[in-house]
């Protein structure tokens, strides 16, 4: 069954409406609670005025820094807010939340909210990359070799703006009580993130916080931290002895639940006549905004991609009054790999050499800057393949060489690669008298498949129609499996999914030949497709557990972490595009795409697919539309889908994906890698490259708006 194109189990509940998300969700009694938030950038609130807003109608209680809910400071690092909401007076940046108002409904709250004023003494927020900054500091330095030598020189900047995952479904956060025990409808990642960090900030231990994020409306790393409305509704809801909701609105997503930071990065390389890579520096910048602690290691992607005798990287880290950057899928790498892929093709350009064939002549058949062997990687396969079936072969050597009416007509590619690791993982699976198999585990599907995943490859193991099998996702109560971050998910939980179904025949056997009521007692048996058999006689699993009047077998299974240093992990790819640009307006269109992958066993070909288009998408939107823009006193000016451009159905050509389906045969039995981040990476250079190739502009700040063509 793995590797066949299988339907989204969950697909019918979410297209009908039906698959419940936080926010749906219904308890008697709710309370609204809505953020008040900061109108300044920078400085400290010197008061605040409530009296309005608590005589407005409805309202239960209005929270602030002075009458705060107790909130504890958080302990581990998680990419999210560095400071529980309301618990000191600094500002440090503009859209923080400074207070909490709670109501009956969602109207009285919000506008009650309208009613609370504050003052402050302000301070100039800090928000200039990469020029005036707070303090700028070089936090690393990877050097592998010792000189640069070569003959021939290339240097070059390439820069990239904040970005906003813009997920569909905005945060949304229900809370309630049962004498000590808390119980979180909320979206996430994870459910254990949400309760790790609940447990730190409410003070309470994490057996009594039961977190359900059955179905999360995308989060891109979004939806990785905690933002401020999961601890105050948390909170809110045990003081006031109520349930809370708490939905963050659309800009309030875009100030305080995290961005894509700026970078820059500034690549020198040198070469040899033939173009084989003497020394690659790439000087990364990012921004880090004072709301949280992550910053990007931009340059990275780097150390990993080509052969060089000598490397180097470094990373200097710009606080900026901003709330928290975060992981945005494939953080550092797609921004990485704009400035890489550019410089590639630009150096190509200048020795005169195919950019495949520059590529393959500097092909890493080891890690570069480890010099270990790869666990797999077919990334020339990737290469080959993609030229041969995109045609690449065709295409002019010349800029500006063909023309389509008033279309200028190029072609670009970039490699992709992201990295690769499996974790530890608990599932359990549990076989049913009607016939069915539930398996479930704390993953969350963010859109992504997962639940499909876990449904195909116990299919698989049991022997059984997937449709027979529940998977059952986002509850901390399940047994811990992966989070749904790092293109980890099912390369972590495939494993342990495969493992609790094989334990899970083994207590069946143990039930069908130790029950008395079973007819195999005191027998041998085997198991096969969902039954047991023993001689001539076969029983289905479901027949099985009727006659012996129980309500189930079930089994957990652990698939352990991989700690392996011997070897490097990553996932590959090539990407091959088309970009049309108008001779007269500069308007950019991608017009072909072809993305063939290296990532190791393909689970669901159908749902990877999709993941690589979804991917690509987002990828066409960095290279050409996305950008958040920040005014004097640190607002996102365009928090809003409105002037946040996404790509839409139109800006999308036909998105042809391959996989090549090498198993990785060191990374686990089932040699599956991730391709939730893959698919993004190197997108935003293949279309500069394609750019430039149909108009002889080089564009090296993303995004390459029509502005920049003319
Ligand atoms: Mo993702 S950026 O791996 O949460």
């Amino acid at each position: 069954m793995i590797g066949r194109p299988v339907d989204r189990v969950d697909g019918r509940i979410k297209v009908t409406g039906a698959a419940p998300y936080a926010a749906d969700t219904k308890i008697p009694g709710v309370t609204c609670g809505y953020l008040v938030t900061s109108t300044i950038g920078r400085g400290r609130l010197t008061g605040m005025d409530t009296a309005a807003a608590l005589a407005s109608p409805g309202v239960l209680a209005v929270y602030t820094p002075f009458n705060p809910l107790k909130l504890f400071a958080y302990v581990q690092e998680q990419n999210d807010e560095r400071f529980p909401p309301l618990q000191d007076t600094e500002i440090r940046f503009f859209g923080q939340a400074i207070g909490f108002v709670v109501a009956e409904t969602w109207e009285q709250a919000r506008d009650a909210a309208g009613l609370v004023t504050a003052t402050y003494d302000q301070q100039p927020p800090v928000t200039e990359f990469p020029g005036r900054t707070l303090q700028a500091f070089e936090e690393v330095e990877e050097v592998v070799g010792t000189q640069t030598v070569g003959d021939i020189t290339f240097t070059a900047s390439y820069t990239t703006p904040f970005q906003h995952h813009c997920a569909m479904e905005p945060h949304a956060t229900v809370a309630t009580w049962n004498g000590d025990h808390l119980t979180v409808y909320t979206v996430s990642q994870g459910a254990l993130l949400v309760q790790r960090r609940l447990s730190e900030t409410l003070g309470v231990d994490a057996a009594k916080i039961h977190v359900l994020s059955p179905h999360v409306g995308g989060g891109f790393g979004g939806k990785w931290g905690n933002w401020a409305q999961v601890p105050l509704a948390c909170a809110a809801s045990r003081a006031l002895g109520r349930p809370v909701k708490a939905v963050l609105t659309r800009e309030q997503v875009f100030a305080m639940a995290g961005h894509r930071p700026r970078t820059k990065q500034t690549l020198a390389m040198t070469c040899t006549e033939d173009g084989k890579l003497t020394s690659i520096v790439n000087d990364g910048v990012t921004s880090r905004g004072l709301g949280g602690n992550w910053s990007e290691s931009v340059a990275n992607w780097t150390l990993t991609t080509y052969a060089s005798p000598n490397l180097r990287v470094t990373k200097t880290v710009v606080p900026l009054n901003l709330g928290a950057a975060t992981v945005m899928r494939a953080p550092g790498e797609a921004n990485g790999s704009f400035a890489l892929e550019s410089a590639m093709d630009e150096l190509a350009a200048q020795l005169g050499v195919d950019p495949v064939e520059l590529r393959l002549r500097n092909y890493a058949t080891l890690v570069p800057n480890t010099g270990k062997p790869w666990s797999g990687k077919h990334l020339d396969e990737c290469y080959r393949l993609g030229a041969e079936e995109f045609g690449w072969s065709k295409r002019p050597k010349q800029v500006r060489a063909t023309a389509d009416g008033d279309w200028l007509v190029g072609t670009g590619m970039a490699t992709a690669t992201y990295g690769a690791s499996r974790g530890q993982a608990s599932i359990k699976v549990r076989l049913h008298p009607d016939g069915t198999a539930s398996v479930s585990g704390t993953a969350a599907d963010l859109g992504t498949g997962q639940y499909t995943v876990f449904a195909i490859l116990a299919a698989d193991e049991l022997g059984i129609p997937v449709t027979r099998v529940r998977p059952d996702l986002g509850d901390s109560t399940s047994p811990a499996a992966a989070n749904a971050g790092g293109s980890n998910s099912t390369c972590t939980n495939g494993p342990a999914v495969q493992v609790a179904a094989k334990a899970v025949q083994t207590e069946l056997i143990t039930l069908a030949t130790t029950n008395p009521r079973s007819p195999f007692y005191g027998k041998e048996v085997s198991y096969r497709d969902g039954s047991v058999s023993s001689g001539g006689l076969t029983m289905s699993f479901g027949t099985l557990l009727t006659t012996c009047d129980v309500g189930g077998v079930e089994a957990v299974g652990t698939s352990p972490r991989l700690v392996d240093p011997e070897h490097g992990f990553r996932s590959f790819g090539a990407h091959f595009c088309e970009v049309r640009v108008h001779r007269l307006t500069g308007e950019p269109r991608v017009t072909r795409w072809l993305s063939v992958c290296d990532a190791g066993t393909i689970v669901n070909a159908k749902a990877a697919r999709s993941q690589i288009q979804g991917a690509v998408v987002m990828g066409i939107g960095q290279a050409l539309l996305e950008a958040t823009e920040v005014d004097v006193s640190a607002r996102f000016t365009n928090a809003n889908l409105a002037s946040y451009l996404v790509p839409v159905h139109a800006d999308i050509p036909r998105i042809d994906v391959r996989f090549l389906d090498h198993s990785d045969p060191v990374i686990s039995g089932l040699g599956a890698k991730g391709i939730g981040e893959l698919g993004i990476v190197g997108v935003a250079g293949a279309i500069a490259n394609a750019v430039h190739h149909a108009t002889g502009v080089r564009v090296r700040d993303l995004p390459i708006t029509l502005d920049k063509l003319l």
